[in-house]
């Protein structure tokens, strides 16, 4: 098969690239593009460390093909901070102590978000359900599921005038 050109907005940018056939998401996100945010862990769709949002879906980018989202739209973690500015999930993870090697930080909040995104006051239970498909190999999860809360605590607070 032929290589094709390969159109996606990435963070709200209109990217175009070469892609081999059977390429996936998360190599062409890191090789042709530079986005290197999203982690290559297992390469077989267990650990979540490569999610990103494809149309707003959190998806393990390492087992998308690639030409096969022609036209959609992507949000990695770099494109989650607006003008240099962390968002609320961003900066609970950074003063909740919920990253410690950082390997899996860029799966977990991009599953945040859309789990905020869908349901912006979730229960414990809601996001360690959220989470389940994420590893993480250093914090024990407790900061983490802590920070997803936090970070929903901050836009509800924000939302309502700085009143939590
Ligand atoms: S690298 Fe994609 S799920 Fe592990
Ligand atoms: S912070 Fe190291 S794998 Fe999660």
């Amino acid at each position: 098969m032929a290589s094709r050109i390969v159109s996606l907005a990435v963070n709200d940018r209109q990217q175009e690239f070469i892609a081999q056939p059977g390429t996936s998401l998360l190599t062409a996100l890191r090789d042709a593009l530079g986005l290197t945010a999203a982690k290559r862990g297992c390469a077989q769709g267990a650990c979540g460390s490569c999610t990103v949002l494809l149309d707003d879906q959190p998806v393990p980018s390492c087992l998308v093909a690639v030409e096969t989202v022609d036209g959609s739209s992507v949000r990695t973690l770099e494109g989650v901070a607006t003008d240099g500015e962390l968002d609320e999930v961003q900066s609970a993870f950074l003063e909740d102590f919920a990253t410690q090697c950082g390997f899996c930080t860029a799966g977990m909040i991009m599953t945040a978000e859309a789990l905020l995104a869908e349901n912006p006051d979730p229960t414990r239970a809601d996001v360690v359900e959220a989470i389940s498909g994420n590893v993480c190999r250093c914090t024990g999860y407790e900061p983490i599921v802590t920070a997803v809360l936090d970070a929903a605590d901050r836009r509800k607070a924000a939302r309502n005038g700085g009143q939590a």
